[in-house]
């Protein structure tokens, strides 16, 4: 699976992709509100060989892509989609931009293609997305692209070795169209 935007292509990781993708995913900016970052490179490295093995068939499993921006084919992000374990039409998606490159539009195109993809070829009837209330970034995005908070959970999930509250922002699909 390959989407295209303006700026951007969404394209499986490659092994070379691991040194880029530590250095952001490590990055405390980006790693305040994840439950997954890498401690080394060698780690990185593992999570990208791990993705060759995943498909769409893959059940309750993450499919990563990279997020390339066209003109430097530099490795700006990645976004996941978790595959339901059941047959289910209804997904959970995350993204991380490296802090360079963020508050420039990037996710949102990303996004938009990527959800059109889950929506569309999938033919996914909800997406949702868990965030820590505290990420404000994040509750930005979502907002812009029309996701509605659904529910808030007190202390539910455990990061970075705290209880953290989480907030569930969900879609439909007759929503994005
Ligand atoms: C959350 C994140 C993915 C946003 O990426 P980004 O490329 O900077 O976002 P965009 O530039 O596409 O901005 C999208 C919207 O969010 C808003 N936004 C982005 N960063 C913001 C910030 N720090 N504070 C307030 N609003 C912000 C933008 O203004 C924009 O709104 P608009 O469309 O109404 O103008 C990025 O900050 C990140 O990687 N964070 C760390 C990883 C993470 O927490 N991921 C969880 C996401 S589910």
């Amino acid at each position: 699976m390959e989407l295209t935007t303006a700026r951007l292509c969404l394209v499986a990781l490659h092994e070379s992709d691991a040194e880029a993708l530590f250095a952001y995913r490590s990055d405390p900016v980006v790693a305040r509100y994840q439950g997954w970052y890498p401690a080394t490179c060698e780690e990185a490295l593992a999570f990208i060989r791990a993705q060759q093995q995943v498909s769409l068939d893959s059940r309750d499993s993450w499919l990563q892509r990279a997020i390339r921006r066209t003109t430097d084919d530099r490795l700006i992000g990645d976004v996941g989609l978790h595959i339901p374990a059941d047959s289910g039409d209804s997904y959970e998606f995350g993204i991380s931009i490296a802090p360079a490159c963020q508050s420039q539009g990037y996710s949102r195109e990303a996004l938009c293609a990527w959800l059109g993809w889950v929506f569309g070829q999938l033919r996914a009837h909800r997406v949702h997305a868990s965030i820590d209330p505290r990420n404000l970034a994040s509750v930005a995005l979502l907002r812009s692209l029309g996701m509605r908070q659904e529910a808030y959970f007190r202390e539910s999930l455990r990061l970075h070795g705290e209880w953290v509250d989480e907030v569930i922002y969900a879609l439909l699909a007759r929503e994005w169209r």
